[in-house]
């Protein structure tokens, strides 16, 4: 695999992150999960054949495999693949290895189920990039097969950054319109929404829905944390109910889109 310089700048962000504990760590970040999750067991069907495309410590593409289907699992980082190899050891359906999401070459066309691209759009700055990770994620699902897509919100930026304190920077991150400009050095992209779907207008899929997969939790960690359990219960499922509203998915920091290959 040829790496470039970007490439490598995920790499390390990557190997010195402890991304294995990133969606447990406390119950907004759960909530991330939990969302894309029902999601995924919505569109499941039974013996499904199952890929993630950037499956990190392997939280969801693990999750699934000891559920039963049979689940390869690729990421960028090394350490990521490692990590899996040893949480999978005696799991005789499930599979994983170093790849890039631009050059799937190992898989044939047409070769899965369900297809999760779950982090490479995250750290893709260019037009001609994303392009080619939605084409290969296409190209490996079977037809009517669903592909989902995680990416970050441009909307979310600003509100964000108010949390860390850090919203000048953040300001001259973006251009007049509000869209993050794509800087590899920053290591993540981001995308309004009706950008996003535009990246589909010309391949060969048909737009399912958009899911906020954690919403507003991550403004308000630490408050969701301190809430009594059935008030939790009472917010989980209120986000819930309104994760497919347009009106409530730009302030998302985390967004899933979700279609159907043609
Ligand atoms: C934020 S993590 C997301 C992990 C997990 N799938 C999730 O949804 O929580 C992003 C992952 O994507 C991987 N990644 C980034 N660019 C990639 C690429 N071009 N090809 C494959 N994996 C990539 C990173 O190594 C990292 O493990």
């Amino acid at each position: 695999m040829v790496l470039n310089k970007s490439k490598n700048i995920i790499i390390n962000k990557y190997t010195n992150y402890n991304e294995d504990e990133r969606l447990v760590k406390d119950r907004a970040h759960n909530i991330e999960f939990l969302t894309t999750m029902r999601y995924i067991q919505k569109y499941l069907k039974p013996g499904a054949k199952i890929l993630e495309i950037g499956a990190a410590t392997g939280r969801y593409s693990i999750t699934l495999a000891k559920m039963g289907y049979d689940v390869t699992a690729v990421d960028l980082t090394p350490k990521h693949v490692e990590i899996m190899k040893q949480k999978s050891k005696r799991l005789k359906n499930f599979q994983c290895m170093v790849a890039d999401a631009l050059d799937l070459n190992m898989f044939k066309d047409n070769s899965f189920d369900l297809v999760l691209n779950f982090g490479p759009m995250y750290h893709l700055f260019n037009l001609k990039d994303k392009n080619k990770a939605i084409s290969e994620t296409l190209r490996v699902a079977k037809k009517n097969a669903i592909c989902m897509f995680a990416y970050l919100s441009s909307s979310s930026l600003i509100p964000y950054s108010v949390r860390t304190n850090d919203v000048l920077h953040v300001v001259s991150l973006m251009d007049k319109t509000g869209r993050a400009k794509d800087i590899p050095e920053e290591i993540f992209a981001c995308s309004y929404i009706e950008d996003f779907k535009k990246l589909f207008e010309k391949t060969k899929s048909k737009y399912i829905t958009n899911i906020a997969t954690d919403g507003i939790s991550p403004y308000m960690r630490e408050w969701i944390e301190q809430l009594s359990k059935k008030d939790y219960e009472a917010f989980k499922n209120w986000h819930f109910m309104t994760c497919e509203r347009l009106d409530h998915q730009g302030l998302s920091c985390h967004l899933l889109y979700i279609c159907k290959k043609k």
